[in-house]
């Protein structure tokens, strides 16, 4: 298979301190926010990914200056009308569902049309979430394929706030309402069920006219017409969802220990923490600090003796959305049956990750009882996998292919993984295996 890989072995026992790339949904949002602020802002560790390029290719499309020399990056913005539109420019937010989101509520002030395409994962996702709300503002759409991309939008430079209630936990549909709310008068009203909130946290640093009311379920935000952004200078931290995927291997060793440095654990990204630590994996935080309004620590992450079974709140998924695949294979190894429900949203991802999360545990032999929204996974402690496996994902699903890659690594017995979509980790972590092998793991 091209573009495999071969795992035949499992990892050996370690005890190791690792630095995981910079966070994607701040590179993103910051690279957005600084392509319209009033000067030259500069990130250090930005995530260097495919995400994160295809937003630096888009804001240079509209006109933008970008340096880019290893993760430094600077940008000079031009103020908030500083993007030159052309008549039907088209833009590429690839692979990166983040970005087609985030762009589409900042570009709601371009008069002429716009055609926004993405890769064949990206193609099949659904864009009726934004086209909806940001609809409300005044902006007007073409859609080519149903509610998906390719679309065309054109927006007005006289557009009128809204009110709108975000049901899904998406950070992404709140984020671009957010951003076209910034570009529209009046004000805009967002009652969103709890999601990550790195652009709220963003845009109050910034001092932009944002007001935040927490409540139990959801929160309040109000945005007002932005007429300037400062400058913003950002040190990245690092990926907690990136860096999940070591605690996830440390949780199904025996033996061994892992320090992941400078870690954003917003307490909206957490939830694979809380999980792990009810299924008792001890996880620890040291050098806490508050950076640019994120919160941000190393975590130490230890094997467990045992791992227990989950009956998974509901209120943890929006902060774990993105590490649930992997959380599958603790369970599948807890003492007892674990449950995980109401996740649909997983299936609108890179990929159906709720159908490829059963996929995989069937393909290694662990009863799981799936749904459209839930899966049940019948754990066993001594699981090991010793027949041959052929994983064959092609849309790009970074989160699929890592996921496996940690599966193969860890319940190996005497057999051989095959593990398709190597290039998919270019998205979101590229130097994934090359830390892996750090660790000491064999990978062919
Ligand atoms: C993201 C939000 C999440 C997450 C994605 C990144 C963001 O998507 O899955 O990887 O940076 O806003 P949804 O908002 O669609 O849940």
């Amino acid at each position: 298979m091209p573009n495999s890989l071969v795992v035949k072995n499992r990892i050996k026992n370690f005890n190791k301190k690792i630095k995981i790339p910079g966070d994607k949904s701040l590179s993103i949002r910051w690279a957005l926010l600084a392509s319209l602020s009033s000067g030259t802002s500069k990130a250090k560790n930005l995530l260097m990914s495919e995400d994160v390029k295809a937003t630096l290719q888009i804001i240079k499309k509209f006109g933008i200056k970008v340096i880019l020399k290893k993760n430094v990056c600077k940008i000079f913005g031009k103020g908030m009308d500083g993007y030159n539109f052309k008549k039907n420019q088209k833009i590429d937010a690839k692979n990166s569902g983040t970005l087609a989101r985030l762009i589409l509520g900042l570009i709601v002030n371009s008069t002429v049309p716009i055609k926004l395409i993405g890769d064949n994962s990206l193609s099949k996702r659904d864009f009726d979430r934004i086209i909806n709300p940001l609809k409300k503002f005044g902006v007007s759409f073409k859609l080519l394929n149903k509610n998906k991309l390719p679309l065309i939008i054109k927006g007005s430079n006289n557009l009128k706030g809204i009110n709108y209630e975000e049901k899904r936990g998406s950070a992404q549909c709140k984020s671009s309402v957010i951003f076209a709310g910034m570009r529209s008068n009046g004000k805009t009203i967002i009652k969103a069920k709890k999601s990550r909130n790195h652009t709220e946290l963003m845009c109050k640093y910034l001092n932009l006219p944002i007001k935040i009311t927490k409540k139990k379920k959801f929160d309040l935000i109000e945005i007002s017409k932005v007429s300037k952004i400062p400058t913003i200078n950002y040190n990245i931290p690092s990926d907690i969802s990136s860096g999940s995927f070591f605690m996830i291997l440390v949780a199904l060793l025996n033996k061994s220990k892992i320090t992941l440095k400078n870690i954003n654990i917003n307490p909206s990204r957490i939830g694979i923490i809380i999980i792990l630590k009810k299924m008792g994996v001890k996880i620890k935080f040291l050098n806490s600090k508050i950076y640019n309004g994120e919160k941000i620590a190393d975590i130490i992450v230890e094997s467990p003796k045992k791992l227990k079974a989950i009956n998974c709140p509901t209120y943890l998924n929006s902060g774990t959305i993105d590490e649930f695949l992997s959380i599958f294979l603790v369970a599948a190894k807890a003492n007892g049956v674990s449950y995980f429900k109401d996740l649909a949203e997983l299936n609108n991802k890179e990929s159906p990750r709720l159908i490829w999360g059963s996929k995989i545990l069937n393909l290694m032999g662990v009863k799981n009882v799936a749904t459209n929204n839930s899966i049940k996974i019948f754990g066993n402690p001594s699981l090991k996998v010793n027949k041959r496996i052929v994983i064959k994902n092609f849309l790009k699903d970074h989160r699929v292919f890592m996921t496996s890659v940690i599966a193969a690594l860890s319940f190996q017995g005497k057999s051989k993984w095959q593990i398709s979509d190597v290039n998919s980790i270019k998205t979101s972590f590229p130097n994934f295996l090359i830390i892996l092998k750090k660790l000491g793991a064999k990978i062919n």
